[in-house]
């Protein structure tokens, strides 16, 4: 579904992704994981569109989408839930959602859908989402992102900063967002938590692949039990 093939990307004068190939298969959940600064968030980033690869190509269902616009890549089937969430604070929760769906015909099933997936939401509906708690706006983050129906989910993030509890369910409804259809591509410094729900995984140093299997290869890899499992 997603093929990334020898990207480069950074800022200004700095190289972050040195010739990065990634691949994403229909119906998967892949993790991508590693430590701060390795880059990860920047290919996110990257498949977004938010920032151009100097060399490379993003491929998405087979077609060559690195020339399109942001906006253009949500309306393709792929949907970011940023790092730190970047929800609107001044905005009600219910607001938030709306604008998560600009780009479809919400219906009052698709609010009810992601209700379902965090009551929570639906309780909170015309709280403004500057005052949720971080677990609360983890979740209309993510809900957001569900209402432009996408094809592919990119998810940056989404345990960070938040108790161990609400991680657990944040995690358990990644798997059932997957198990209804979504593929998805999960950043996770957790990498416990992301190997445990993924089927296949990358780990990323500075800009390249170091290891890349199955994740529970990756979980029974001695190396990575120690770099990144704190085993
Ligand atoms: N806007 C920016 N301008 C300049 N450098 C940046 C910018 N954003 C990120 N970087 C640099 O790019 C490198 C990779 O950053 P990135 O955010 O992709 O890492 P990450 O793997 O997501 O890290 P973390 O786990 O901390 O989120 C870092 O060295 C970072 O300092
Ligand atoms: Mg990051």
């Amino acid at each position: 579904m997603l093929r990334l093939e020898g990207i480069e990307a950074g800022y200004g004068r700095c190289a972050v992704l040195r010739g990065l190939n990634l691949e994403v298969g229909k119906g998967e959940t892949v993790a991508l994981v590693g430590a701060n600064g390795a880059g990860k968030t920047t290919v996110l980033r990257t498949i977004s569109a938010l920032i151009r690869p100097r060399a490379g190509r993003v491929l998405f269902d087979g077609k060559d989408i690195s020339h399109l616009k942001p906006h253009e890549i949500v309306c393709r089937g792929l949907s970011h839930v940023p790092e730190r969430r970047g929800i609107f604070a001044n905005l009600t929760v219910y607001e938030n959602l709306v604008v998560g769906g600009y780009t479809q015909r919400l219906t009052s099933k698709d609010f009810e859908e992601v209700y379902t997936l965090f009551p929570v939401l639906r309780e909170r509906a015309k709280q403004s989402a500057g005052t949720l708690s971080g677990g609360e706006q983890q979740m209309l983050a993510i809900s957001r992102a569900l209402l432009s129906r996408p094809k592919l989910l990119l998810l940056d993030e989404p345990s960070l900063g938040l108790a161990p509890l609400v991680t657990k369910k944040i995690f358990e409804t990644i798997q059932r967002i997957s198990s209804q259809g979504t593929t998805v591509l999960l950043v996770e410094q957790n990498a416990h938590a992301a190997l445990k729900i993924s089927q296949r995984a990358y780990v990323l140093e500075v800009g390249e692949v170091r290891f890349a299997g199955s994740s529970k290869e990756l979980q029974a890899n001695d190396e990575i039990r120690r770099a990144y499992l704190g085993e």
